[in-house]
C-alpha cells in the first residue's frame, strides 16, 4: 500500500508539472510553477470561475456549492452516485475547459429539444441525464439545494453567453472518425504504454485520483462517453493527462475502441426518479 501511494504521488506530481507547463504556454500570468494540478488548471479559467470574485451572500454560496459538487460529487451526493467518479472526470476542472466537457454557455441553450426524451427538456433534466448514465446513479430532486446549486453554477459560468447562439465549435470534443474500424490490438498496446499507469491495467482507475474507464464502477452503457466518437474526441484533446494533445487521431481512436470493448454497467430503465412534493409556501 505505501508503495502504491508513493507511486501515485509521483504520477500526480509529474502530471502537475506537465499541466503547469501547459498552462504557462497559454497564460502569461501563470508564474507559479509550484501550483498544484487543480490550482493551475483553474488559473487558465480565472475569468470564468474565481471563488474570490463571486457575488456575496447566499447566491455566491450556491454558485460555489455547485462548483464543488461538480468537482467532488461523491462527497456532496453520496447517495446519488454509483460510478466512482465526479462530474469533473469528463467536465474537466468543473466544466471550465474548452474541448474538455466545457459547460460555459450551457445555461443559454436550455430548455432544448431532446431526441432521446422526444420533448423539450430543462437544464435540470440534462443534469439528471448525466446522473442516470454517466454517474450510473439517480439525480437529486430538482428542488434540492444541490440541484439548484449546480444550475446556479452553470448559469454563472454562462453569464456572458447570449441565448439562441450555435455552440462555439471549439468547446466540443466530438470528432469525425476514420471510416475503418479501430485497431483494438494496437489500442491495447498503446493503453498499456500511455494510460494504464493512471487508469490501471484493469481499467478501474484509482479512487479519488484517476477515474475508472470500464468495469462496475465506470459510467454505464447509456452514457455519452460510451460512444466511440465522444471518447475518441475526449482522449484526442485531453489524454494522456500528462501529455494532452500528443496522440494522433488514429491512436486516440484505436485506444478508445479497445477501452470500449470492455464490460460496463447496463443502464436500468426502471430506475426511479423521485420528486418530493413541496408545500406551496414559496417553494
Ligand atoms: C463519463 C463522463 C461524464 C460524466 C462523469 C458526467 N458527464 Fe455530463 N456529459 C458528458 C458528455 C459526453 C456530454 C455530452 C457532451 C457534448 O454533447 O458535447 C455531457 C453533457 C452534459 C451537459 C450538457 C452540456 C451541453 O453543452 O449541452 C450537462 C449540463 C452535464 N453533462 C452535466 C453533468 C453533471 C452535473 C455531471 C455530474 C453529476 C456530469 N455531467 C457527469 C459526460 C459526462
Ligand atoms: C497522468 C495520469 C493519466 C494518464 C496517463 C491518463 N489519464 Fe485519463 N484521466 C486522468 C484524470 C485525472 C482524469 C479526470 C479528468 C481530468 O482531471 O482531466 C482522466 C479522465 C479520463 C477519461 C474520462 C473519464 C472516464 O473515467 O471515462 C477518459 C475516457 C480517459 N481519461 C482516458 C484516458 C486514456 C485513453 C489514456 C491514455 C491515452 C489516459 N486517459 C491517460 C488521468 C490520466
Amino acid at each position: 500500500m505505501p508503495h502504491l501511494r508513493s507511486k501515485l504521488a509521483l504520477i500526480v506530481a509529474l502530471a502537475a508539472v506537465a499541466m503547469t507547463a501547459a498552462c504557462a504556454n497559454r497564460s502569461s500570468q501563470s508564474s507559479a510553477p509550484q501550483q498544484s494540478a487543480s490550482a493551475s488548471a483553474s488559473s487558465a479559467s480565472e475569468a470564468l470561475y474565481d471563488p474570490q470574485a463571486l457575488p456575496t451572500g447566499p447566491l455566491g454560496a450556491s454558485i460555489k456549492l455547485g462548483h464543488d459538487i461538480l468537482d467532488d460529487t461523491q462527497k456532496y451526493l453520496p447517495h446519488n452516485v454509483v460510478a466512482g467518479m465526479s462530474c469533473s472526470a469528463c467536465h474537466v476542472a468543473a466544466g471550465t475547459q474548452a474541448r474538455a466537457g466545457s459547460l460555459v454557455g450551457v445555461y443559454a441553450r436550455f430548455p432544448q429539444w431532446n431526441k432521446r426524451a422526444k420533448r423539450m427538456i430543462t437544464l435540470q433534466d440534462r443534469i439528471a441525464e448525466c446522473f442516470l448514465y454517466s454517474m450510473n446513479g439517480t439525480p437529486p430532486a430538482y428542488t434540492s439545494k444541490e440541484m439548484i446549486a449546480m444550475v446556479s453554477y452553470m448559469a454563472y459560468l454562462s453569464r456572458k453567453v447570449p441565448t439562441g447562439q450555435p455552440v462555439a465549435k471549439d468547446t466540443r470534443f466530438i470528432v469525425a472518425l476514420p471510416s475503418a474500424a479501430p485497431n483494438v490490438a494496437h489500442g491495447a498496446a498503446l493503453y498499456a504504454q500511455k494510460c494504464s499507469m493512471c487508469h490501471q491495467a484493469n481499467g478501474a482507475g484509482v479512487a479519488g485520483a484517476f477515474p475508472p474507464l470500464w468495469g462496475p464502477t465506470s459510467f454505464n452503457n447509456g452514457a455519452g462517453m460510451s460512444h466511440l466518437a465522444m471518447m475518441t474526441g475526449f482522449v484526442l484533446y485531453n489524454m494522456p493527462k500528462n501529455a494532452p494533445g500528443s496522440l494522433s487521431m488514429q491512436d486516440a481512436y484505436d485506444i478508445s475502441g479497445w477501452v470500449l470493448t470492455h464490460k460496463r454497467p447496463v443502464f436500468q430503465k426502471d430506475r426511479l426518479i423521485t420528486q418530493p412534493s413541496q408545500p406551496a409556501k414559496f417553494f
